[in-house]
């Protein structure tokens, strides 16, 4: 994230980018990380990452995988559950800013800052708005399903890009692309219109841009 500035300007660009199954799983069974991406995708997802300002993700995938967001990141193991006190992302080895609900009261590291919401749930538009002032015209959200569920339902997307690893891993617990609420009928389905199809490692990198359809409103989550 690019440090001071107050540039109030349009939202940012949303880049949302992640890897699943071929049966669209985003990790293992309880959340366990799963290593989807070959070593031609891990190399496309640091130059994206280095092209953009700011890099996203929910506070589940810092429980499950503790990424540390660095455009040169390393792939954990699939270690159960830590203290996101702990999380790699929390070091203060780069600016990070946590966005918080109404009416926390967590403490975090010296140097991490907090941009606290209205609500009780944080809310997307707001923090995004925040970040343009801050200088952050590009975001890569990253994941997981939660919060890309709370991106794509409020049409806060720009742009997706999947890696679609050859591997099936089944089940119904294991997290696919889109979490949150249940989708019951074609209504609430979100359209995708595909911009590019390209074989990388032994997958396939897929990339779509929403496709605005009548009929299909925004949900705040
Ligand atoms: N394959 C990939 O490319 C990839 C990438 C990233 C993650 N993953 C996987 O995704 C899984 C984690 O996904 P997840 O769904 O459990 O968690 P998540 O989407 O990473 O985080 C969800 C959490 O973020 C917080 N949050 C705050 N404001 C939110 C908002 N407006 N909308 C949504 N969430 C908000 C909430 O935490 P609180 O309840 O604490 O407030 C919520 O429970 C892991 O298994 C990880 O391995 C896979």
């Amino acid at each position: 994230m690019k440090e001071g500035g107050s540039r109030a300007s349009r939202r940012p660009e949303v880049l949302v980018n992640c890897a699943v199954s071929l049966d669209g799983k985003l990790a293992y069974a309880g959340g366990a990380r799963a290593r989807l991406s070959g070593p031609n995708d891990l190399r496309r997802v640091q130059e994206l990452r280095a092209k953009c300002d700011a890099i996203l993700v929910g506070a589940g995938t810092v429980r499950l995988d503790d990424p540390s967001l660095r455009v040169h990141w390393e792939l954990l193991g699939t270690a159960p559950r830590r203290d996101p006190a702990h999380s790699r992302v929390l070091d203060g080895s780069r600016p990070t800013l946590i966005a918080v609900p109404r009416g926390s009261h967590r403490v975090y590291p010296t140097g991490v800052e907090q941009w606290r919401s209205t609500r009780d749930r944080v809310e997307l538009a707001p923090l995004l708005d925040h970040l343009a002032g801050r200088g952050v015209s590009r975001i890569l959200v990253e994941g997981g399903a939660t919060v890309l569920a709370s991106f794509f339902r409020q049409m806060l997307v720009d742009e997706l890009t999947v890696y679609v690893a050859p591997l099936l891993i089944g089940g119904s617990t294991a997290p696919s692309l889109l979490g949150g609420e249940e989708c019951p009928d074609a209504e609430r389905a979100i359209p995708l219109a595909r911009t590019g199809v390209e074989p990388l490692d032994d997958g396939v990198l897929l990339r779509f841009r929403p496709r605005p359809a009548s009929g299909v409103a925004a949900h705040p989550l």
